[in-house]
């Protein structure tokens, strides 16, 4: 029996079929069981006998059981670890990697400049009061420019801004003059009502400028506006004003950046000239409704769109093409280092 039951518990190759080697043996209804519960049935002389030669059998049985049970535990075990070997000197996997989308990267760019240049980022709601984004622009509500913007409105009192500029009565409002001049931009979604099409989109965005403090001449905005241009374009590109209107600023202006470089030998008529923002002197109306004293204050104001500089600088023909975020497109605009 012993010798029986030993060469199957060395024969055994799993941790299941071992258990059941057991179960077999020294169960409930093995064969040694019995043979203890049928020691009653023997003389008090034979007892001790047999009772030792079960229990040597018993012991070397459950001896072999545990140490075919740990051989086999590390067999399992040193088969795993084969399995799941690992090589950590192969290379990782490459990781895509994204970038900013290209509107993003122009808004940055700008912040950066402007940064650079002591203005604050301001952020402001794309739901708006008619409020802000008329009313403290100067544009009542009979006003005929308000049709230059057709508006998305959500009561008649709250719509989607049609504009970054509410921006320059919220910052006029908020700032304390008395710790120095209002220098800030705003960079956001817009909307309007518009119908979709290459040079159209019903969202799109735009970076607002303001700066206002005692003595701001037209000078400072044009010699902002360049600075502007060089870092969108490059050093060589050159802008020019030319009259506009807007109820918020007067004079008005809309401006234009030369799409080639210009030197000292370009010739004017061979400039060609793109139009890429508006801007103006902040109108008194404006500084007087947001409760600034006009006959002391004054500044300058301007409305870029990163859409159309994007256009513009990559050659984009279709403004849906920044919101459809086909990556084939955004990768195109990838920057490096
Ligand atoms: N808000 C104007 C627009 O959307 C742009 C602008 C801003 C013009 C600031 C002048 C000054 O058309």
């Amino acid at each position: 029996l012993q010798s029986k039951a030993l060469s199957e518990i060395k024969a055994t190759t799993d941790l299941k079929v071992l258990n059941q080697v057991r179960i077999t043996w020294l169960g409930k209804k093995g064969p040694l069981t019995e043979v203890l519960r049928g020691m009653k049935n023997l003389t008090p002389e034979e007892r001790p006998v047999i009772g030792a030669v079960a229990n040597d059998v018993r012991d070397s049985l459950t001896l072999a059981i545990t140490e075919q049970q740990t051989q086999l535990e590390t067999a399992a075990l040193e088969a795993q670890l084969q399995a799941e070997k690992l090589d950590v000197t192969l290379p990782g996997k490459a990781i895509k990697q994204g970038q900013a989308h290209v509107l993003q990267q122009i808004i940055t760019d700008l912040e950066d400049q402007f940064m650079g240049m002591g203005y604050q980022v301001l952020e402001g709601p794309e739901v708006e009061t008619d409020q802000y984004n008329f009313e403290m622009m100067n544009l009542p509500k009979d006003h005929p420019a308000r049709d230059m913007q057709d508006t998305f409105y959500i009561t008649p009192e709250i719509l989607m801004r049609t504009q970054t500029s509410p921006m320059q009565a919220r910052a006029m409002v908020d700032h304390d003059f008395t710790k120095g001049p209002l220098k800030m931009i705003s960079p956001g979604r817009v909307y309007r009502r518009d119908t979709d099409d290459a040079t159209h989109s019903h969202q799109f965005h735009q970076v607002e400028g303001l700066v206002i403090d005692k003595q701001i001449t037209m000078g400072d905005l044009k010699g902002t506006l360049l600075a502007v241009a060089h870092k969108l374009f490059g050093a060589d590109h050159d802008i020019r004003l030319r009259p506009s209107y807007f109820p918020f600023t007067e004079p008005s202006v809309e401006v234009d950046v030369s799409w080639g470089a210009v030197t000292a030998d370009t010739k004017p008529e061979d400039i060609e000239w793109i139009e890429v923002l508006g801007a103006g002197m902040v109108h008194p109306n404006v500084l007087e409704m947001a409760g600034i004293d006009s006959t002391v204050y004054g500044g300058f104001a301007f409305g870029l769109g990163p859409d159309r500089f994007a256009m513009l600088k990559y050659g984009v023909e279709d403004i849906r093409n920044f919101y459809l975020n086909d990556v084939r497109f955004l990768e195109q605009f990838k920057q490096r280092g």
